[in-house]
């Protein structure tokens, strides 16, 4: 029987029957294990993933979304991912709903929680968004602004329903970024996460299904990368040193969830490598399933890729904890629990630094102090209905 398992050494086998108690152990040694991105130690290795509310009308969060981020963290949450926050430019944003993180009053609310988590032991960073071309048909965006992009297009568009942005947009939105990040570190956040995942305002920049510009923003990977990377620069160069950038990003995209930034781990280094050099302490690498390979011949997923191309710290998401897809609660559906076994395995094998979890955290605002102390059988199955609720 193996009552201790040393962390970094890969001990498991598909033929090794393990007890609950070594189970918890092993979760207990490799995820409450402190975790250092840049100036910033996080407190164990469970990240709570950046899940959209839109619980905060005015952009303001209250007092709800206050106890809801410190509830998670006070349980175990090392490191709280906030719902995506429109930065400070017209276009950023679509909906009255959504937390900004500029204005008095917003930034006031936002000071509240970042206490609030710190009081429960965790630390917090405000996912930084602007949505670009992804609106809802019909809806208006807020305020009322034209829809904006590298060329003007939609996913799977040909002609353009919005503007191309100019020089003079770019520079705003870039500055908008920045003065936002600025904010997070004047309002006691511990760093801030640019949104560059999903189809959003910065990866239609960075992949070619939406970028088809041809000035220095758009053509090979690099190029496309350009805008993403002046955004980190400019929040580099605004916070101070020690302050951790993370920088999310996936190859699938909202409405296209086939689509690809990289076919192959050069072409993803093509991508990331200009970011890492603008100052990305930690790639925050989305995907639907980690436990899937991202490329052939390595067992290898998207946040592990990432750190071996990059060296820098990387997170991984994914249906932890969970069977089935979170695209997938939107049209009301559960998933039953998954154990945590290949995360711990790829864990013990050093492959990403970090986990973020999502569903599950809605869910279960207790599911990270369950998993940390090995009470695997409390954790229940996902309900869709948490969707509706801030518990
Ligand atoms: C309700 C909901 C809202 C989400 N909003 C965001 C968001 O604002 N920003 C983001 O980068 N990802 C967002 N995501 C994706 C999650 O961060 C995460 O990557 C995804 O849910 C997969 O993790 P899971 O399988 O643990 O749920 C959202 C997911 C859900 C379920």
């Amino acid at each position: 029987m193996r009552a201790h398992i040393p962390v970094g050494t890969h001990l498991r086998s598909p033929h090794v029957t393990v007890t609950p108690a070594e189970a918890a152990t092993r979760a207990a040694q490799l995820l409450a294990r402190p975790a250092t991105i840049n100036g910033l130690t996080v407190p164990n290795r469970i990240a709570m993933a950046p899940m959209t509310r839109m619980f905060s009308p005015g952009g303001v969060p209250g007092e709800d979304v206050v106890s809801y981020y410190s509830r998670r963290a006070a349980a175990g949450v090392g490191l709280i991912v906030t719902e995506g926050t429109y930065v400070g430019h017209d276009s950023a944003g679509q909906s009255d709903r959504v937390p900004r993180f500029h204005g008095e009053e917003q930034l006031a609310g936002w000071a509240k929680v970042a206490e609030a988590v710190h009081a429960g032991g965790g630390t917090i960073v405000p996912q930084l968004w602007h949505i670009g071309m992804v609106r809802k048909a019909g809806d208006q965006p807020f305020p009322e602004a034209p829809a904006v992009g590298p060329s003007g297009l939609r996913i799977g568009e040909d002609e353009p329903t919005g503007r191309a942005m100019t020089q003079r947009d770019l520079d705003d939105v870039i500055g908008a970024f920045a003065e936002s990040a600025a904010a997070a570190e004047r309002i006691g956040f511990d760093g801030v996460e640019i949104h560059g995942a999903h189809g959003y305002l910065v990866d239609q920049f960075l992949w070619a299904g939406t970028n088809r510009r041809t000035d220095a923003y758009g053509g090979d990977p690099v190029s496309r990368a350009k805008f993403a990377a002046e955004i980190v620069a400019a929040v580099r160069e605004t916070v101070s040193p020690d302050f951790p950038v993370i920088f999310r990003y996936s190859q699938w995209k909202q409405e296209a969830y086939d689509a690809r930034l990289a076919e192959t781990p050069e072409e993803l280094e093509a991508v990331l490598a200009p970011l890492a050099s603008a100052g990305v302490d930690a790639f925050h690498a989305s995907t639907r399933r980690y436990w899937v390979p991202e490329f052939e011949d390595s067992d290898l997923n998207l946040a592990g890729w990432t750190k071996k191309l990059t060296g820098k710290t990387a997170i991984t998401v994914g249906s932890v904890g969970l069977d089935g897809d979170f695209d997938k609660a939107f049209q009301g559906e559960g998933a039953s629990v998954r154990g945590l076994d290949n995360l711990l395995d790829r864990m013990e094998r050093d492959e990403f630094d970090l986990v973020a979890v999502g569903r599950a955290l809605l869910q279960d605002p207790r599911w990270a102090e369950k998993v940390l102390g090995g009470r695997f059988d409390e954790l229940a199955p996902y309900d869709a209905a948490s969707l509706k609720t801030l518990s």
